[in-house]
């Protein structure tokens, strides 16, 4: 029961990487909130759906309200949703790079504004914001993403810095995981998933899971001394 008795928020919580923790969280004794702009049905009690778009700024507000009224605090927050709209720069149009940008950069920073101050206050708590593989190396056709996620360890950094100001214990961090099986790999060719799978040193694409338990470690007193950190999840993969 590594997180007994904590109350984690999760984005991107309805499936996928956002499913798994929520739901490795719940096993380890959170109480957790899964935002998600989708609806969602979860078999465990202890895991509540709040609908919300994070690109949705009065919305994100009334988010931190109803979790600060019902809860009083927030002990860990998972930075998950994110998308992707894939083409080379040359064709990639204005729409896709905005709304890329605006989910997984904007979003993050929507809600993280809100929630930071908040465990800055408490004096303690735990950020994971998800990056990627892709940021981490590029790649071919992700522009918009490789940006996103790239951009997600410099906010992470300055957070870790900001809301640890006057001693808060608040840790920031990011996962950044490899081909891992869900839905957004779905418009990704199998003998692509293939290829990315001998190019990883275990053989083998992630699952879900295995970002899960990534990201149990930070949000736990386990990893009270680690902040401002890239946690690598990717079975030794290189781009
Ligand atoms: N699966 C992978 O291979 C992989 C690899 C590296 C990084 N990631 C990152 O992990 C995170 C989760 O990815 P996944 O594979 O589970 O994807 P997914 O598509 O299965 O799930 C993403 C979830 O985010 C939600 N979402 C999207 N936009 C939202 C918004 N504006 N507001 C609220 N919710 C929104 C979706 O409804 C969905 O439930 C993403 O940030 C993704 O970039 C995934």
């Amino acid at each position: 029961m590594r997180l007994k008795d904590k109350i984690a928020v999760v984005t991107g919580g309805a499936r996928g990487l956002g499913q798994a923790m929520a739901e490795l969280f719940a096993d380890e004794g959170a109480k957790v909130v899964a935002v998600d702009m989708g609806e969602a049905a979860y078999e465990k009690e202890n895991v509540e759906h709040y609908q919300l778009n994070v690109t949705d700024v009065p919305a994100c507000e009334k988010f931190a309200e109803y979790v600060k009224e019902k809860y009083g605090r927030v002990d860990v927050l998972v930075n998950n949703a994110g998308i992707t709209r894939d083409a080379l720069t040359r064709k990639m149009t204005d729409d896709m790079w905005n709304l890329v940008l605006d989910v997984n950069l904007k979003g993050v920073f929507n809600v993280t504004r809100l929630i930071g101050p908040m465990m800055q206050e408490a004096g303690s708590g735990s950020i994971i914001n998800i990056s990627s593989i892709v940021g981490e190396y590029g790649n071919i056709g992700q522009a918009n993403y490789a940006a996103t996620k790239a951009g997600l360890y410099g906010l992470s950094k300055t957070w870790a810095k900001e809301f640890a100001m006057k001693g808060a214990q608040v840790r920031v961090n990011t996962i950044s995981p490899g081909y891992t099986m869900t839905d957004i790999l779905k418009t990704v060719p199998q003998d692509l998933l293939d290829k990315f799978a001998k190019q990883t040193m275990l053989n083998r694409l992630g699952q879900p899971e295995d970002i899960a338990k990534a990201a149990l470690f930070l949000a736990s007193d386990d990893a009270s001394y680690i902040t401002g950190h890239n946690l690598s999840v990717n079975g030794g993969m290189r781009l």
